[in-house]
């Protein structure tokens, strides 16, 4: 067939002309990966990100980071690193948390010249994630996904969007349907922004149970009829169970217990540094990229680029491949590092199988509960941003936090009114609560953490007959003047705003649009450790803090013509 001569036929044969190496798109075709050209595709990389600082506490069990480095926004970094990440032979980076607001172009770009692509994690450190004990699929998170999207979708070297990172842990799996809407909603959003990248999950080691209960509930059809919609594309597996020169038959558990998995299966994390601690010597990538481990994985991310310190049961452990000189000018290789490269120098990848005679997915009907895993097979509904925002204009009593760093104050108020006020009044926060183990939620848990504060302030209010001091809240609550004093209560405005309460939608972008320029960097974030918990304070309702979510996939689909105009060559 030929082409009409449109014009973004001709920018795209200008692309292709002036660069002829364009990074070839990754897809899924049953459990494997493949590149354009039909050869089976395996990660074979690094995790890329500076660690965060970590404040430890009650608060944060897993020692998770609260503030996060976007270091694919670090263009002096980047031109730093590339050469190294070169030497590894990687084809893959993962990158745990990235700024929205800032501009990626120089070190995105100049991973595709170099045939690396990019797993971003959608989440930031504390409330950016669905949160490990109280969790919520809701527009905040939605939103924030959605804005890292729209900043990555030009590229066309990302690989997959991660909807969550080490979300799940062994006690606590209730957050498994908030996790599965998130792949579901960012899935219907990729495909309608044409976006082949794939949606991954990065999940934390542990018993076999509870581990493939979690991969089985990831890649599972709720409806039971085949559908891929709420499905994972690719399950990673933080794992370190090899040490030092293991044994070649250490993941022989893990490959039995993965050998029938529906869909990808890689180490979204990989190299324990318990047996060789800054020697690392990665005799492990000698079995994970040959049979019969190639059959069930598609390789991994050696875990980690940076520094990155890990103290268990007071035992520090560094897991940088680089010391970075004090002014971060020069990155210079450890032992670490070398051995690695040479590993990775030795790694041949087999085509197998074809991709013609890959076999395609199923999607079976999700595990029931259990002991070891204990999540419902009913999800959470696709957060509706316009039924939110309605509800808002019709709380009478609404949060109005005085500092622009709420978190902690909305954790005590929710706390508050939630186990104390309401109840005193006959009142509850059933309406803006959800439970992934029943498999119940509330009308109003969709919506942004201040709107559901909000609307318990109001319910509050209409309790105690509308007294203006009770909507004080020591000065965090204020009278909305837009509402009459004889307007419908909180419950009725609900009710009527969010109209379709179980709808499952594909998403829009945000009001207000995606990235800009110029933002702060701020944010808290990922590493070593993965999710963790939310800042937000332990309440007898589980209602706020989102954290630790994971949510991915790319795109790159910058110029739609260019896939076509390599195959028809
Ligand atoms: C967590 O679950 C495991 C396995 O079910 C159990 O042995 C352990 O006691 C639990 N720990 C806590 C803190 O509940
Ligand atoms: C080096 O880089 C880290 C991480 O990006 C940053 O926090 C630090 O301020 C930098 N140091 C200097 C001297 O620029
Ligand atoms: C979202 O909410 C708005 C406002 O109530 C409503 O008009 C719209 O139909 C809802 N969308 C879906 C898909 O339910
Ligand atoms: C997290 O909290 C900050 C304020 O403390 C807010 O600006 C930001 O939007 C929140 N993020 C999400 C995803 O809710
Ligand atoms: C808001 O609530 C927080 C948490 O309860 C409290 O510390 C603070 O004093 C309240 N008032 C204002 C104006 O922030």
């Amino acid at each position: 067939m030929r082409f009409s001569a449109s014009a973004a036929v001709s920018t795209c044969l200008l692309a292709l002309v002036t660069s002829v190496a364009a990074i070839s798109k990754v897809t899924r075709t049953g459990r494997y990966l493949y590149t354009d050209d039909g050869s089976r595709f395996y990660i074979k990389g690094v995790t890329y990100q500076t660690q965060g600082i970590i404040v430890p506490g009650p608060d944060n069990p897993l020692n998770q980071p609260s503030t996060f480095v976007d270091n694919l926004a670090d263009d002096a970094g980047c031109t730093r690193d590339l050469p190294n990440l070169k030497t590894l032979g990687i084809n893959t980076i993962r990158a745990y948390s990235v700024d929205s607001t800032l501009n990626h172009d120089s070190c995105m770009k100049a991973l595709s010249a170099a045939g690396i692509y990019v797993i971003m994690d959608l989440t930031l450190p504390l409330n950016g994630s669905i949160d490990t004990t109280q969790p919520m699929w809701s527009t905040n998170i939605l939103d924030q996904y959605i804005k890292t999207i729209d900043v990555f979708k030009q590229y066309d070297n990302v690989l997959a969007y991660n909807i969550g990172n080490e979300v799940l842990t062994s006690n606590h799996t209730q957050a498994a349907p908030f996790l599965k809407a998130a792949a579901r909603d960012i899935k219907a959003y990729l495909t309608s922004i044409s976006s082949s990248a794939l949606i991954g999950y990065a999940d934390i080691d542990g018993a076999s149970a509870f581990r493939d209960d979690i991969a089985e509930y990831l890649s599972c059809d709720p409806s039971g009829s085949n559908s891929a919609s709420s499905a994972i594309d690719l399950f990673g597996l933080n794992s370190y169970a090899w040490c030092g020169d293991a044994v070649s038959t250490t993941y022989d558990i893990l490959n039995s217990e993965f050998q029938n998995y529906n869909v990808v299966a890689y180490f979204s994390e990989y190299g324990s540094e318990n047996c060789n601690p800054g020697t690392r010597v990665w005799t492990e990538t000698d079995v994970m990229f040959a049979s019969p481990m190639t059959n069930v994985w598609s390789g991994g991310l050696a875990f980690n680029y940076f520094h990155d310190l890990s103290n268990a049961a007071g035992t520090v452990r560094d897991f940088g491949l680089v010391t970075l000189s004090s002014d971060n000018s020069t990155a210079t290789p450890n032992a670490d590092f070398t051995n690695l490269a040479a590993q990775y120098g030795k790694v041949t990848f087999a085509n197998n199988p074809t991709q013609a005679s890959a076999p395609a997915s199923s999607f079976s009907a999700c595990p029931s509960s259990d002991a070891n895993f204990a999540a419902s097979a009913v999800l959470p509904p696709t957060p509706n941003e316009s039924a939110c925002a309605c509800l808002a204009s019709k709380l009478p009593c609404l949060f109005t936090p005085k500092t622009s760093d709420f978190n902690a104050a909305m954790g005590d108020l929710t706390n508050t009114v939630c186990s104390f006020l309401l109840p005193n009044e006959k009142g509850s926060c059933a309406d803006i609560a959800a439970d992934g183990t029943a498999g119940t939620y509330g009308l109003v848990a969709m919506c942004d953490p201040t709107i559901r504060l909000s609307y318990a302030f109001s319910q509050y209010y209409e309790l105690t007959a509308r007294a203006s001091t009770s909507c004080d809240f020591s000065g965090n609550a204020t009278l909305n003047a837009a509402v009459a004093s004889a307007a419908p209560s909180a419950a009725t405005a609900a009710a009527s705003c969010i109209s379709s309460p179980s709808a499952v939608f594909t998403p829009s972008a945000p009001a207000g649009g995606s990235a800009a320029s110029g933002g702060s960097g701020s944010g808290s974030s990922a590493g070593a450790s993965g999710s963790g918990t939310s800042g937000a304070k332990n309440g007898a309702v589980a209602l706020v803090g989102e954290r630790g979510a994971l949510v991915g996939m790319a795109a790159a689909v910058g110029c739609g013509l260019l896939g076509m105009l390599w195959t028809l060559a």
